[in-house]
């Protein structure tokens, strides 16, 4: 039995996510909440027919209580997405505090569960749920995520779409590294399961780098002013649920990047820490995943001398991010 749990869920990206969480068989209850529309979003899913049973709560009558008792995992797309000229960074403002409320309902009524948060800026919003965590003495680095699986999902297509096959592009992997914001999503191509033709030369494997970097601009510009990528990311959301939910299951051997305390693997943060070259608390790497979370945090591997610099332009900006999701807990007054 594994009740999931959408934080959000009447939004862009929460109804289409509750939709693929209904239709993974893996889950058996999913419990939607928001703090508008959530009745509506919960009966028209629920008349799909798949086995999970279908809650919704608004925030009256204890709503975030009741939808979190009994999860094991909780998805929390919760915030305000960006419209053209802003950064991800712009909707911490907002955002930092509706992640903050939220991990303080997850605290109180299902501190076990794993935790995967999408909501921006996510190389801040996930510090801000550990030290919410950390507070009510309920911490566990190993069931805390932040949701990086967009980046990994856009520099697989991205790859098969240079490839010329676009029929490759769910086999393709390529780890996606660092953060979720511009020059933090550092796209390790030389690993990619795929080569790339040797036609690509330096500047379109730039420009590769590049779109994959601020692929979420290329969504903010198209929808002009109507909000960021929702259906994508509900996708790479799905995915990467079921990917956790396998392993919980016992399924072995799955490893999937995503932005993790590396407390939650000190031996694997240590051979990570050394190839940075500076203490991190935070980062996005290959992490291999098991039945109670991380199990172990893979280290970069090698790579090419301009991956090495783009990792170096990321360190500067993921420290100041995690500072900034770290104080807004430990320094509230
Ligand atoms: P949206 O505005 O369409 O939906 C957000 C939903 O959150 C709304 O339904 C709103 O009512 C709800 N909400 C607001 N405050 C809440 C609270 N306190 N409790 C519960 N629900 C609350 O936005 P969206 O397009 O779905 O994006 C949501 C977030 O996801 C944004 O912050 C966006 O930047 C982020 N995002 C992250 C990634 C990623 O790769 N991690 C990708 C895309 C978007
Ligand atoms: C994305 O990568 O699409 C999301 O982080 C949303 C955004 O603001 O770009």
């Amino acid at each position: 039995m594994v009740k999931a749990v959408v934080l959000g869920a009447a939004g862009g990206i929460g109804q289409p996510l509750a939709l693929l969480l209904k239709a993974n068989p893996l889950v058996t209850e999913l419990s939607l909440y928001d703090i508008v529309n959530t009745p509506g979003v919960a009966a028209d899913i629920s008349h799909i027919s798949t086995p999970a049973k279908v809650e919704g709560y608004l925030p009256a009558d204890d709503g975030l209580k009741k939808t979190l008792t009994g999860a094991d995992i909780v998805v929390i797309p919760a915030g305000v997405p960006r419209k053209p000229g802003m950064t991800r960074d712009d909707l911490f403002k907002i955002n930092a505090g509706i992640v903050r409320d939220l991990a303080n309902g997850i605290a109180a009524t299902a501190p076990k569960a794993f935790v995967l948060v999408i909501s921006n800026p996510v190389n801040s919003t996930v510090p801000i749920v550990a030290e919410v965590f950390k507070k009510a003495g309920v911490y566990d680095p190993k069931r805390l995520f932040g949701v990086t699986t967009l980046d990994v999902v856009r520099a697989s297509t991205f790859v098969a779409e240079i490839v010329g096959d676009l029929s490759l592009s769910k086999d393709v992997v390529v780890p996606v590294v660092g953060g979720h914001s511009g020059v933090t999503i550092v796209p390790l191509l030389s690993q990619s399961s795929h080569p790339l033709p040797a036609s690509v030369d330096t500047t379109s494997l730039d420009a590769l780098v590049n779109r994959i970097q601020f692929g979420g601009d290329e969504v903010v510009k198209a929808k002009g002013g109507a909000g960021s990528a929702t259906l994508s990311m509900a996708y790479a959301g799905a995915e990467f649920a079921s990917k956790v939910l396998r392993a919980v299951k016992g399924e072995e051997g799955i490893v999937a990047p995503s932005y993790v305390s590396l407390e939650a693997d000190p031996v694997g943060a240590a051979a990570l820490t050394k190839e940075l070259g500076t203490e991190l608390a935070y980062f996005s790497s290959n992490v291999e995943l098991g039945p109670g979370g991380v199990v172990k945090i893979n280290p970069l591997g090698k790579i090419t001398e301009a991956e090495q610099t783009l990792i170096k332009a990321a360190i500067p900006e993921l420290q100041k991010n995690i500072t900034t999701g770290v104080t807004f807990i430990t320094e509230a007054k």
